[in-house]
């Protein structure tokens, strides 16, 4: 929905976000229970890729509980005024959750009731070490494999048991820009990794693992 500009201008950048929110709500109500219909009116790329309808199977019976779910990766890069599009969505699929965001750049202006967004890097573990008791981590950050790897080699072993670890956008991991260094393609880490009481599954573009028991 657009507004004229001169009304535009009576609000400052965290209003308009927050009238933005509340707007939101309106297509929201109708498609609370079904994932990838929801992703439509938020604009964010998890429809198109497919990954919603297949969070939809892993998450609908979760989707009450109070977790905390953290995505790696909020969208609109340097722009600190844009992105947040999963961002945004997750609160009103999840209505009990905390939603955590992280991303290279400040993206502050999201934040607002259940929605915190941190500043820093994926790959740097001592920005990684504020992050606890998790129940699903969604990396949709740089897509560089070492990036990937480091951040699921620090991030898993603080997912809670029952928990989802998802990586998205895996079809990249072949391709030179995102391999700066030694580090394997995400696909074959993946395909390698052996892990306890852990289900790996793979989709297109989308890695899926389930912490159990
Ligand atoms: C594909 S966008 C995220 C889109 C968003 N998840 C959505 O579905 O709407 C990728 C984001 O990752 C951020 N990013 C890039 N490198 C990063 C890093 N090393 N650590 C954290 N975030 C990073 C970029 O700034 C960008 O905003």
């Amino acid at each position: 929905m657009t507004f004229p500009k001169c009304i535009l201008r009576l609000f400052s950048e965290k209003q308009r976000e927050i009238i933005r929110y509340w707007l939101q709500c309106i297509p929201a109500f109708f498609y609370q229970n079904d994932l990838s219909k929801l992703a439509k009116p938020y604009g964010t790329d998890k429809y198109e890729h497919g990954y919603t309808e297949i969070y939809q199977q892993y998450f609908k019976d979760i989707k009450h509980k109070k977790l905390r779910i953290l995505e790696i990766g909020i969208g609109g890069g340097e722009n600190t005024k844009f992105g947040g599009n999963s961002l945004k969505m997750w609160p009103k699929y999840f209505p009990k959750s905390e939603i955590l965001g992280i991303d290279i750049y400040d993206k502050s202006l999201l934040d607002y009731r259940r929605i915190k967004t941190f500043q820093g890097s994926q790959s740097d573990e001592k920005f990684l070490s504020q992050f606890h008791n998790l129940d699903i981590i969604i990396d949709d950050g740089s897509h560089i494999n070492s990036d990937v790897i480091r951040s699921f080699e620090i991030l898993f072993p603080k997912l809670n048991v029952g928990g989802y670890y998802c990586v998205e956008d895996t079809q990249v991991s072949g391709s030179r820009e995102f391999t700066i260094d030694d580090y394997p393609e995400t696909i074959s880490y993946f395909k390698e990794l052996k892990l306890d009481n852990s289900k790996i599954n793979f989709y297109d573009g989308l890695v899926l693992i389930e912490k159990m028991n």
